[in-house]
């Protein structure tokens, strides 16, 4: 008896934070919504607003409100900051929207500077969780083909990268094709995997896993136009660029001819890779229209775009400003699909991914690239053999 009268308590005391406060004391922010609304003549005639419910949450509250009829939710969001300001959080705090019926959160905690790593299912990737703490995918099988991931040096580009990359072995492991200027350090433990195709660390290896994965969408678009489909349905391949900016072309660059056809190769997989399931990765710390070019850009419908020096390095991840003013947070990221939205990404260290790859099949010898001044000739697609 007394066990049960504990249990009813303990349930009670778990979900009273869930319950709507309909005539509790604590409807204090429902009241600061309705006076702003009379404040900002968000009425229409003598009807106005109704909160019908609020709910406490960790992340802050939540109100249902009820709107009459003449007045448009449009008139509210166009008010949104005033209201912010009302209810006494910063805009990017207060959340707006319309689902039968208006529904405001209003964010009181601070997001968390550590978020840990959640694996994905199939092609999904936890590429963070949002202010009211629910995790955000990217779908490498969704509609936004190819992710730019951008943003100043220490924001947590190569981190993402880890947590994709061990989302992705983990789940579907598509073929993946890895290229680390930095010689290895930062995806060197995912280059002994059985799923991983191609591995470069300097520019001439690079050209050559270029090559490899074109030769493979050239393939996959004539088994396509064999069997008479649009896209692929086999597998994905994943090319993963750790940083861009390394095929930047200087004045006097002795490397120039090689950076451009690595430039070339990558627009192409751009534009065509998506229909033969090629999907590109492209990171960079350097923003800029020479390093995002014009058209790799383009073609590149998704972005993660960590704090950045300044708003044009902004406008180029993300098309406007807002990345410069995230905090100095790393891991803290906007995530622009559809619409853009403020995550914190997931922690993973390199010892972390390491035991959770541990068990996935490996690869019996350690890919071999010839060295690109050893090549006399141009390299096919035939020159890299795994
Ligand atoms: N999601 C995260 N959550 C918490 N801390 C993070 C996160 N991502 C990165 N960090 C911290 O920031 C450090 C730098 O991250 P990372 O190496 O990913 O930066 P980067 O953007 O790749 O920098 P660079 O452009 O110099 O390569 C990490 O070692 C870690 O301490
Ligand atoms: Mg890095």
């Amino acid at each position: 008896m007394f066990g049960s009268i504990i249990g009813i308590g303990f349930i009670c005391g778990s979900v009273c934070s869930l319950l709507p406060h309909f005539f509790s004391s604590s409807f204090s922010l429902g009241n600061s919504f309705l006076s702003a609304c009379k404040t900002l003549n968000l009425v229409a005639g003598d009807s106005q607003p109704m909160v019908n419910a609020e709910y406490t949450h960790a992340w802050g509250t939540r109100l249902l409100v009820g709107l009459p009829v003449g007045l448009p939710s449009a008139k509210v969001f166009d008010n949104r900051n005033a209201i912010a300001e009302a209810l006494r959080v910063s805009p990017d705090n207060l959340e707006i929207r319309y689902d039968d019926g208006l529904i405001l959160d209003i964010i009181t905690q601070p997001m968390p500077s550590k978020v840990p790593y959640r694996a994905g299912t199939a092609y999904r990737v936890c590429v963070g969780v949002n202010k009211r703490g629910e995790p955000r995918y990217y779908d490498f099988d969704g509609p936004y083909p190819h992710l730019l991931i951008g943003g100043i040096s220490g924001g947590g580009k190569s981190v993402m990268l880890r947590s994709i990359l061990t989302s992705l072995a983990q789940g579907p492991a598509p073929e993946l094709y890895l290229c680390d200027l930095k010689g290895g350090v930062e995806l060197g433990i995912f280059r002994g995997l059985e799923c991983v195709k191609g591995f470069a660390t300097e520019l001439g290896e690079v050209l050559q896993v270029t090559t490899k994965i074109e030769a493979e969408m050239k393939r996959r678009y004539s088994v396509m136009a064999a069997n008479g489909s649009q896209s692929w349905a086999g597998n994905k391949a994943v090319l993963v660029v750790d940083e861009l900016a390394d095929f930047k072309v200087r004045p006097g660059d002795p490397d120039r001819v090689i950076k451009a056809a690595i430039k070339t190769k990558l627009t192409n997989l751009s534009a065509k890779g998506r229909a033969a399931g090629v999907i590109l990765v492209l990171a960079t710390q350097r923003p800029s229209a020479d390093v995002v070019d014009g058209l790799i850009k383009t073609n590149i419908a998704a972005s993660i775009c960590f704090r950045t020096r300044d708003d044009t390095q902004s406008r180029i991840v993300l098309d406007h400003n807002g990345a410069a003013d995230l905090p100095d947070i790393p891991g803290r990221l906007i995530f622009q699909t559809a619409h853009d939205e403020t995550l914190q990404g997931p922690f993973l260290t390199a010892e972390d991914a390491k035991k959770i790859i541990a068990g996935l099949p490996q690869r019996e010898e350690v890919i071999r690239h010839e060295s690109y001044t050893d090549q006399a000739e141009p390299m096919d697609g035939n020159s890299l053999e795994l």
